[in-house]
């Protein structure tokens, strides 16, 4: 067991992917036609949401929106520049090609994420409000872009129409 800032740092990895798994769990259920197993997974997931959260908040994780701007450009920028090209180099090496298109995938797109908070960090600091519009999201490979969806994703071609939107 390591310290309590530690011990937070894994218990809000922890309960963040237990959220994350219980309403993948929950879409599964619903298409196996278990309705209330479904609602199941997604309170329970409801409910680890709000232990990541109290976990982040007590080490001191949520700063203001450029503290929160400024670690997200620097954790998307490790992912892009280290952590992926060497997971996709090892993928490949054991020639696990699911994973390789997975991580590949995920190069690509924390890349624009990064561009997209700089952007939203240099406006923050000059003064200006970001445009006021939606966001598309690829369901294929997250591919993110502002404003209208594409017509194919130009990460991975799946049709613009599949898109998800944020408002
Ligand atoms: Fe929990
Ligand atoms: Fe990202
Ligand atoms: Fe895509």
């Amino acid at each position: 067991m390591g310290n309590t800032q530690e011990n937070l740092q894994s218990a809000f990895a922890g309960e963040s992917q237990a959220n994350r798994k219980y309403l993948f769990f929950a879409e599964k259920a619903e298409k196996e036609g278990h309705p209330q197993i479904a609602r199941l997974f997604r309170a329970v997931a409801e409910a680890e949401t709000v232990h990541a959260y109290n976990h982040l908040e007590a080490m001191g994780g949520i700063g203001s929106t450029k503290d929160n701007l400024m670690a997200a450009i620097s954790g998307e920028e490790y992912e892009f520049k280290e952590m992926y090209p060497e997971f996709t180099r090892q993928a490949a090496s054991e020639k696990n090609m699911e994973a390789r298109t997975s991580f590949e995938y995920a190069i690509g797109v924390e890349k624009i994420h990064h561009d997209l908070y700089q952007k939203a960090l240099k406006d923050l600091e000059a003064g200006e409000q970001l445009k006021d519009e939606p966001y598309f999201i690829c369901p294929v490979c997250g591919y993110t872009v502002a404003g209208e969806a594409p017509k194919h994703c130009p990460m991975c071609g799946a049709p613009g129409s599949q898109f998800k939107r944020v408002e």
